[in-house]
């Protein structure tokens, strides 16, 4: 019997101990390489959330890093799972080529997708960086689940507009379906900022309108989803709203402190256990 599940430690040995081919879907969110050091403070309880995203040893410490949990939670998926890696500029390229198609093999490729946040760009001195990349792999991509009926999004105003004129192509595709295909370039998700109505105060934390579409598109009700970088949990409380399985962990107390409490809010049921990594002197 499945349960869920909100593990605190670091994510490497609790993944190495966990069955193989036990998960239909992983959305992972590492830090990126940004060689920068999160943090917020929140106001009311003054408590500081905070994770470390330096590499004094640079792409090959991060990659270095990364690799060994990448291919831990490629042995966790089911044969037909998939697996949702965010990244971004910092390490994209070296990612999706030195860990992901070494690990599942660039025929498992699916897609690349473009999380474009629209927000006012400030660099003056370059062009802005305004997406996110999360690359898309199938365990197998002869066999993998893929809800298109259930992530259909509205058409643009001007098929409609050209539906409602009796523009015979346009009036079929609107009868005969409820929205259309998202795209891999998604432009209408909002990024959390200060005056977010779901915002938990948690650094990098993402919108769940994000994780609502990569799990409906990637899973059923009843299958499991794992973030082994669970951080504020937003991938765990959309799971959860959505009737999955799910498995959080995350090496930060105040991470798993804020899960704890959104989940809650949300009556969900779950074990929180704590694993100790004596060599990791942040635990
Ligand atoms: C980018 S944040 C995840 C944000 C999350 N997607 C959200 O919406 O809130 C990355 C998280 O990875 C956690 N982390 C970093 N290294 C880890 C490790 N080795 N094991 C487990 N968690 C780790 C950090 O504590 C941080 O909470």
């Amino acid at each position: 019997m499945a349960f869920n599940q909100l593990i605190w430690g670091d994510n490497l040995p609790i993944l190495q101990q966990m069955p193989a081919a036990s998960v239909d879907l992983v959305y992972l969110d590492p830090p990126f390489f940004t060689n920068r050091q999160f943090s917020i403070t929140d106001k009311a309880t003054q408590h500081t959330r905070q994770f470390d995203d330096r590499w004094s040893g640079g792409i090959t410490e991060y990659i270095d890093w990364l690799y060994p949990r990448v291919a831990e939670l490629h042995r966790l998926l089911k044969p037909n799972g998939s697996l949702y890696l965010h990244c971004d500029w910092h390490a994209d390229a070296y990612i999706r080529v030195q860990i992901l198609d070494a690990i599942f093999g660039a025929d498992n490729f699916l897609n690349h997708l473009v999380w474009h946040y629209v927000m006012g760009a400030s660099a003056t001195k370059n062009f802005g960086k305004k997406y996110d990349s999360i690359f898309w792999y199938a365990k197998n991509h002869q066999q993998y689940t893929f809800n298109l009926a259930d992530i259909l999004v509205p058409y643009n105003p001007e098929t409609i507009a050209r539906s409602k004129r009796g523009e015979a192509r346009y009036k079929q595709v609107l009868d005969e379906t409820n929205g259309k295909n998202p795209g891999n370039v998604w432009t209408d998700i909002h990024p959390i900022q200060g005056n977010s109505i779901e915002r938990v105060n948690y650094p990098t934390q993402k919108p769940e309108k994000l994780l609502e579409r990569i799990i409906l598109a990637s899973s059923n009700r009843h299958q499991t989803i794992l973030d082994p970088f669970a951080g504020s949990g937003t991938t765990l409380a959309v799971a959860n709203n959505l009737g999955r399985y799910w498995i959080g962990i995350d090496e930060s107390e105040a991470a798993i402190n804020v899960c704890k409490q959104r989940l809650s809010q949300q009556k969900a049921d779950f074990v929180c256990q704590k694993t100790i990594n004596e060599d990791n002197p942040r635990l």
